[in-house]
């Protein structure tokens, strides 16, 4: 969603913003904003592509050495310059830019208005800018803290004046902000990538919290005015996986970084003498963890698929009862949160606003709360009792590659280490993570099918509508393939089960409704092909992914697509490379914009 990026130092800030804006695109943007302070102090906001700001500011922008930048993506107010960030006070002396949403706006700007404010944009960003206006007598940081004592909603802001050249205050609320504090500078963004290339010294702001920047030092106080001794902590960020290579796309370069993110999901997890899983995150709830009878998945889109995987594994390995929910639904259920309760919050951004109020719920119902997150530090990583990390690496494309199949290693571990401590044999789990550690180099067979698969995108791309069926373990995989062909390619397509088809969906079968059908030679095999059998009754193109010693579909259907032997319960860690390989064609051959599709933001953080 929008992003932003903070600089105060000994630097000109323009290209250190405008680089910070280029880091943070990829969370989704529809136009964006910079401030410069300097004499005279410089505003410029554009729609679209930050590149467009780009090629204004260099032709424009002083070389001040301290500015706040942001990226938008309009919840309230169509994209225009008028409504881009920053927003200015009445008197144009205070800078403010704002993610989140300010749910009593308009109730404050009325009240504004009547004591004389006059508003230039529909945002209700702008509210924030005459409200610390209205609140300043000369110290920003106290103005900021009264101003959002008054606002209810979600905020992380970073506010400049003129007054005070070399400062910067940030706060946040249920939108994270981090700083940078580097030697000579510091610097604050709503992600780290946007930090990365300047310090590795950083500090989470906590919800409350307000703090106050100048070159190379920091302070914090909280809204209700306790002053907070945070010291930084040290990135462990890896700056060149956020550059493409010689990938024309990064979900492209993501898509082939899944046997490296597999061997670092697994790196140092396995203990091969026990047939068990090792989990350091979990080390410290592992006694209630080991008596749960219970299990609550809580998440969203593709981290939602995973979860639905874990339903399948947990209780195939564990006796433990699962339910997989969708994180923006959990609230609406009445969940009996029973003693030996334990929820977990999957999530690649660790920022997922839904997720994030799911697992606020749970904590509030005193379940045991744990997260399965790939941004180290984020706030869903923070709030949970206790975690894993997927280790998955930075993950720019929007959409979720790398980070699920990680999801997948992870939560099948999660499953063994739980499943060993009860009724899981010794060799059970033994074949499990034998198969686990043959997956990257089978993920490496796959992908050397790429151009195999790019033949079928141009076969099949031109398809207004595609299904995806598939059972059991792959079921959740068919829901997943289905929606990486939607928001990648924008091709509508249903994921199903396959056993529902005759429940309806076969009634949109005819020769322009092609399916993808996931046949693997595991225990639901002969029910798959009934159903492929039905679907080619009425004249049905197919394309089947199926094990590699499978001879028997050729003549059943259009296309093939083969993957390497495997345990059933690992064998969606494979399957779903050549969806995602298929989704990333389709959208290529379409002219999409892949790395970025449309509406859509990387990490969603509003409710
Ligand atoms: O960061 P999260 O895993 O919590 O994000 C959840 C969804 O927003 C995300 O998976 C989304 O569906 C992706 N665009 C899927 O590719």
């Amino acid at each position: 969603m929008c992003g932003i990026v903070a600089y105060t130092g000994d630097q000109p800030a323009k290209g250190i913003l405008i680089e910070g804006l280029k880091r943070l695109e990829y969370r989704g943007y529809d136009s964006s904003g910079i401030f410069i302070l300097d004499s005279p102090p410089y505003l410029a906001r554009s729609v679209g592509k930050v590149a467009e700001l780009e090629r204004r500011v260099w032709n424009s922008a002083p070389d001040g050495v301290a500015g706040i930048a942001h990226t938008r993506w309009a919840t309230h107010g169509k994209p225009s310059e008028a409504n881009a960030h920053p927003h200015t006070d009445c008197g144009s002396k205070l800078f403010l830019v704002h993610n989140g949403i300010i749910e009593n706006y308009q109730l404050l700007k009325k009240h504004l208005v009547e004591t004389g404010h006059q508003f230039k944009s529909e945002t209700d960003t702008e509210v924030l800018a005459h409200l610390v206006e209205a609140c300043y007598q000369g110290n920003l940081q106290v103005a900021v803290q009264k101003a959002l004592l008054q606002v209810q909603g979600t905020f992380g802001i970073a506010v400049m004046h003129l007054d005070h050249p070399h400062t910067i205050v940030v706060a946040r609320r249920g939108s994270p902000i981090i700083l940078g504090i580097g030697e000579k500078a510091s610097l604050a963004a709503s992600d780290v990538s946007a930090l990365a290339q300047h310090t590795d010294q950083v500090v989470y702001l906590e919800d409350n919290e307000v703090a106050c920047l100048e070159p190379g030092k920091f302070s914090i106080i909280t809204l209700d005015n306790r002053s907070v001794s945070r010291g930084t902590t040290s990135l462990d960020w890896d700056i060149e996986s956020m550059d493409r290579g010689s990938f024309p796309h990064y979900m492209l370069k993501e898509i082939f970084e899944q046997p490296e993110a597999v061997e670092n999901a697994l790196r140092g997890r396995v203990n091969h003498s026990e047939a068990v899983a090792k989990l350091g995150g979990l080390e410290s709830v592992q006694e209630r963890l080991l008596q749960a009878r219970h299990l609550i998945i809580v998440s969203c889109g593709t981290s939602f698929y995973a979860g639905l995987f874990g339903r399948y594994i947990f209780e195939t390995l564990t006796d433990m009862t699962v339910e997989t929910e969708l994180a923006s639904e959990f609230r609406y259920r009445k969940l009996n949160l029973r003693q030996g309760t334990v929820v977990l919050a999957i999530s690649q951004s660790g920022e997922t606003a839904d997720t994030l109020a799911a697992l606020r719920e749970a904590k509030r119902k005193g379940a045991l709360v744990l997260g399965l997150v790939n941004v180290v530090g984020s706030t869903i990583a923070r709030e949970t009792h206790a975690g894993v990390y997927s280790h998955a690496g930075i993950e720019i494309g929007v959409a979720s590659t790398k980070s699920f199949t990680s999801q997948l290693t992870i939560l099948t571990l999660m499953a063994l280490l739980i499943g060993r401590s009860r009724d899981l044999s010794y060799e059970e789990g033994h074949e499990i993570i034998r198969a686990l550690e043959k997956v990257p180099d089978q993920i490496r067979e796959i992908l050397k099918q790429a151009n195999h698969v790019r033949e079928l995108a141009e076969k099949y791309c031109h398809a207004d509508h595609f299904l995806f069926i598939g059972r059991k373990y792959q079921y959740p995989i068919a829901l997943e393939g289905a929606l990486k062909l939607k928001e990648i390619a924008y091709i509508h397509a249903e994921g199903y089960a396959a056993g529902e088809m005759k429940h309806g969906p076969i009634a949109l079968i005819d020769p322009k409704f092609p399916t993808l059908a996931l046949a693997l030679e595991d225990g639901s095999y002969e029910r798959v092909v009934s159903n492929i059998q039905e679907i080619r009754a009425r004249e049905g193109q197919i394309l089947a992914v199926t094990t590699e010693r499978n001879t028997k579909l050729g003549n059943l259907v259009d296309d093939l697509i083969y993957i390497p032997e495997t345990h059933e319960a690992v064998a969606p860690l494979l399957t779903v490379v050549p969806l995602q390989l298929l989704a990333y064609y389709c959208g290529v051959l379409l002219g999409r914009d892949v790395d970025k599709p449309r509406n859509l933001a990387k990490s969603v953080t509003v409710e």
